[in-house]
């Protein structure tokens, strides 16, 4: 039964994690496939023709694994690839921009700071985003280079990282911003490190929920919603370090298993 098949979720790496969390929490009843593409980690780096040739080979993995709907998980691949995907695959395909819109309409001091891959920033989609919202307020864009590197070496909590990290939000914070948006999936998990350095009125904005909730949309739209009665069975495979993806998941409610593949 086609509403039974998995729902297949894509990252450079272990960050997009961060948004197969929130799916199976609102979908509890779903299966899940999820991949890390560790291996060829960090996208960001990329030319557009390597992005789109790994997200292809991504999505044909996960087509071939029998899912119903692909989520990409990865800012960098969505803002690159998605279009060549859409065109070569006839299933919903669901990507991630950085959430540029909550934060330009909420701002107050009309600045707000968004901390994104080179890959993403430099990209037409971001672009144009961007330029949708940049007429009211000033938008900080700041290329968080090293970040996923580090996260993918299991360094999060980190002096290495702290320091990083905060030669990328001083710059913003003197600028007097009120949002700083996360335009990358490995970003949420700086969320505790980023809290401490934050003052108490600078809001921090990731598109997890967003993007689970869009999930259920399509997948209620296209009549896909599992009809399974019990908790969904969630498979996360990486190409790279398996201890780094058991580490990361440390602390989920959910049952899920973690395996090594080729791909
Ligand atoms: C990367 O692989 O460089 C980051 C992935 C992302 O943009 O979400």
């Amino acid at each position: 039964m086609l509403q039974n098949q998995p729902i297949g979720i894509f990252d450079s790496g272990i960050g997009g994690t961060s948004i197969w969390k929130e799916i199976s929490l609102l979908l509890p009843n779903e299966d899940t496939i999820f991949l890390a593409d560790s291996k060829y980690a960090p996208y960001g780096k990329r030319s557009k023709e390597e992005i789109t040739a790994l997200s292809i080979k991504n999505t044909k993995k996960l087509v071939d694994l029998n899912c119903k709907i692909i989520i990409i998980a990865c800012n960098t691949a969505t803002t690159n690839a998605i279009k060549v995907l859409r065109s070569n695959y006839n299933i919903p395909i669901i990507g991630i921009e950085p959430a540029i819109k909550p934060a330009a309409s909420n701002t107050k001091t009309k600045k707000i700071g968004v901390l994104a891959t080179k890959g993403t920033l430099s990209s037409e989609l971001f672009a144009k985003t961007s330029d949708l919202y940049s007429k009211n307020t000033e938008i900080l864009e700041v290329v968080g280079a090293g970040l996923v590197e580090l996260i993918e070496e299991g360094k999060i909590d980190s002096k290495e990282m702290y320091n990083l990290l905060n030669s990328y939000i001083t710059p913003m914070l003197k600028e007097n911003i009120d949002y700083l948006v996360l335009g990358c999936t490995h970003y949420p998990y700086l969320i505790p490190i980023l809290k401490k350095m934050l003052p108490e009125q600078v809001t921090i904005i990731d598109s997890g929920e967003a993007v689970a909730r869009q999930t259920k949309t399509i997948l209620t739209s296209n009549n896909l919603l599992s009809q399974n009665k019990k908790n969904g069975k969630h498979i996360l495979y990486t190409n790279g370090n398996v201890q780094v993806l058991e580490e990361i998941l440390k602390g989920n409610t959910t049952d899920y298993t973690v395996k090594q593949l080729n791909f």
